[in-house]
Parts: structure tokens; sequence; C-alpha cells
């Protein structure tokens, strides 16, 4: 019989079977061995074995007390193991303690809100003339390439939602993250991710320079007024031209990010390879972000919804290449948009791997088909036997998005 015993039941007299530490070597000639005195033991136990198996026909069998239990057999041993690895199968879905999301979370919504603040006041101090000073945005910018760089999923959804007052200073964060994760998804150096993400976090700036009531006000525009808001392109290239320490990357990528691929956009009209690579970058996120922010009065188009309008105007308005990167990089069901599982489960996307685009991480809260709220749970679609069937609608269900990020 072949038993699995610890090393310190090895006895003199036994037959070893198997040293159990197949990918180490140990010290012995042969694989299978009888041990004939205590400087053989000594020289099992030096290897760092710690388990192992004797053959009780070829030596001796382990002495155990009355009523003490032998150690397991192999097939014992096999059997269990077996057991084990069923139950960790069946045992869908897999739960991961997601501790980094949560702090990540907290660490992103106060940057959220840091940035925004900072971008506020640095419009009314242009708009009391005062100069941009970039060296202020430097850390921002550092610690929003650090957040997407280690859990995309904690400030990309919550850059979605935005307030009536504050859109443009948030909407100029959500671009700078969105542009990291752009950046990220091309594998550009962090240096030139870092000049796009101040672009995309300074590009609205000649907002600045439009009077409040147009800027804020909440119906449509009059073409007199959107005349008048267009002009913002041209002053944000104004304004960041003559800011010390603005680099070519940034500028650029701000001053063209109403340009579009097929010459319609503005300020100048540039057309395909004019506009530079980090302008047709940014005009990318600018509308994807545009289109997809929550307000109050708003309803934001759902994430996969958006991007298959991007795919669409890609045809004239982008460059078809980037948005598919674009679509590439953000996921088929991008972080902040709700899905319903196989299992009738309900749950918003929190975290898109590259590779695994169909298979994000998910915080589950509701089932569609009972009607209810579950206990949130987070989990890793490519550890479960779950999958996502389709794509959900906020509103339908009214849930409200901003809870659950
Ligand atoms: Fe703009």
């Amino acid at each position: 019989m072949i038993r699995k015993i610890a090393v310190d039941q090895l006895a003199v007299g036994m037959f070893i079977h198997d040293f159990n530490c197949g990918w180490m070597d140990h010290p012995f000639v042969t694989n299978q061995m009888l041990i004939k005195d205590q400087a053989n033991i000594q020289k099992v136990i030096d290897a760092g074995i710690r388990e192992l198996y004797i053959d009780t026909q070829q030596g001796k069998d382990v002495a155990t007390a009355e009523g003490e239990a032998p150690p397991p057999t192999a097939e014992e041993v096999r059997v269990e193991i077996d057991q084990k690895i069923a139950e960790i199968v069946a045992a869908a879905p897999i739960v991961i303690p997601v501790p980094t999301l949560a702090e990540e979370v907290k660490r992103a919504r106060k940057l959220h809100h840091d940035a925004s603040k900072l971008i506020g006041t640095m419009m009314t101090d242009i708009r009391l003339g005062k100069q941009i000073e970039v060296d202020q945005c430097e850390p921002l910018v550092e610690n929003i390439i650090d957040s997407i760089f280690r859990v995309p999923g904690a400030l990309l959804p919550l850059a979605q939602v935005k307030t009536q007052d504050e859109y443009t200073f948030q909407h100029s964060v959500s671009v700078a993250a969105l542009s990291v994760a752009f950046g990220r998804a091309l594998d550009l150096p962090r240096e030139e991710i870092k000049q796009l993400a101040l672009g995309g976090l300074l590009h609205d700036v000649g907002k600045a320079k439009v009077p409040l009531v147009i800027l804020n006000k909440p119906g449509k525009l009059t073409d007199e007024e959107f005349g008048v808001m267009k002009r913002h392109a041209r002053a944000s290239a104004e304004l960041l031209e003559k800011t010390p320490g603005v680099s070519e990357i940034a500028l650029k990528a701000a001053a063209q990010h109403h340009e579009r691929y097929d010459g319609t956009g503005y300020p100048l009209g540039l057309k395909g390879d004019e506009i530079s690579l980090h302008g047709q970058m940014l005009a990318i996120v600018d509308v994807y972000d545009a289109i997809t922010s929550l307000r109050i009065y708003h309803k934001g188009m759902p994430p996969t919804e958006a991007l298959r309008k991007m795919f669409e105007w890609s045809k004239f308005h982008f460059n078809p290449r980037l948005v598919q990167a674009f679509i590439k990089g953000i996921g088929i069901y991008p972080a902040g948009s709700l899905v319903r599982m196989e299992s009738g489960r309900m749950g918003i996307v929190r975290e898109v791997v590259a590779a695994k685009l169909l298979q994000p991480v998910v915080k589950i809260f509701f089932h569609a088909e009972r009607q209810c709220y579950l206990d949130p749970e987070t989990i890793d679609l490519s550890l479960s036997q779950d999958k996502i069937v389709a794509h959900e609608s906020f509103e339908k269900w009214k849930i409200d998005q901003a809870q659950w990020l």
C-alpha cells in the first residue's frame, strides 16, 4: 500500500516510494529507497521535504496507536484533492477580495474632486486675467496616471458622473483620465501619456473666455451662441501658447480637440494627419466623454452604445484605426456599464483587462428575474462560470449608476 506520511513519521525500515518533491532535487541517487539508518532520515529532513509517500509492502508501515487513524493512502489523497478541485470549480462565482479596488475608488474620488476643483479655480483665475500655472497640474496628472495604471475601473466610472455647475471642470478631468487609458492601450511611453493627459486636463480652458450665460445655458444654444462657444478651441490654444511649460504634445492635443479627421472640424479645419496623433486622440475621448456623461438633467448614453456611435462616426470624423484602438482599450463592456449575466444577475463593470475584454470584473448587485437587489459582490468573470449575455440600461431598470460606482 502506498501511504502519504509527514516527514516526522519517517522511520528506519520504511521504503520511500516517492519523495514528493518533483520539482526540486533530493540528495539521493534513486527516487525510491529503503531507509537504512537515522542519517538517511536526517538527509530527507535537510532536503526540506515535508511530506512523502512510502510503500508498506516493501518496508515498514507507520505505527499507529489504538484508535488512531493511519495516514491516508495515495488513492485517498488523490480523491481528496480531486474533490477539493471540483468544489473550487463548482463554487462559482468565485468572490475575489479586491481591497485595492475599494481603496483605489476612495483615492480616485478624492483625486477627481481635487482635480475638478483645480480646473475650476484655474478657469476663474483666467477670467480674472491670471496666468495658467502648469506646475499645479502636474502632480494631479501624475496621480491620474498612477490611478489608471493601478486600477482603471476606479477613476473611469467616477469620471462619468457630472454635476450641472461643474460640468466643464469634471469633463476636463474625465478627458484626462480617458486619455491616459487610451495612451496606455496604445502603449505610449509614460512621458507622452503625461503630456497628452495634461492637454486633456487643459483642453477646455478656453471656455473661460466664453461668457458664463452661454457656457452654463441649460437649453440649446442659438446659432450665434454656438459660434461664440466654438471660439473656446482657439482660446484654449492661445492661452496655452503663452503658458510656460506646456509641451508641443499638450498644446496640439488641446488646440486640435475639435478638429475632425475629414476636415469638418474647427478652428482650423485641419484634415487627416494634419491633426497630430494626440489631437486625434483627444477628439475621440472628448466626444466619448461628452456623450456618456451623466448629468442631473441629462441622461448619458450607455458606454456600449457610445462606442457603437464612435465606430459609426469614425467613418468621417475620427481616425478609424484610433477609434478601433480606443474601443479595444476601453473594452466592449467598458468600466461603468451595466450588464446582465447568464445567471440573471446584474452588475456594473468595474475593471477591464485588455486580454479579456469579454470577461471583466463586475460588481453584482441586482437580480433581473427576481427583480431585487442582492448583497453586492465583486466577481472576476475570467474566473467564474457566469458570463455576460447583454448590456442593460440604467434607465430601464431605474438603477442609479452613481450609487453603485
Ligand atoms: Fe471643447
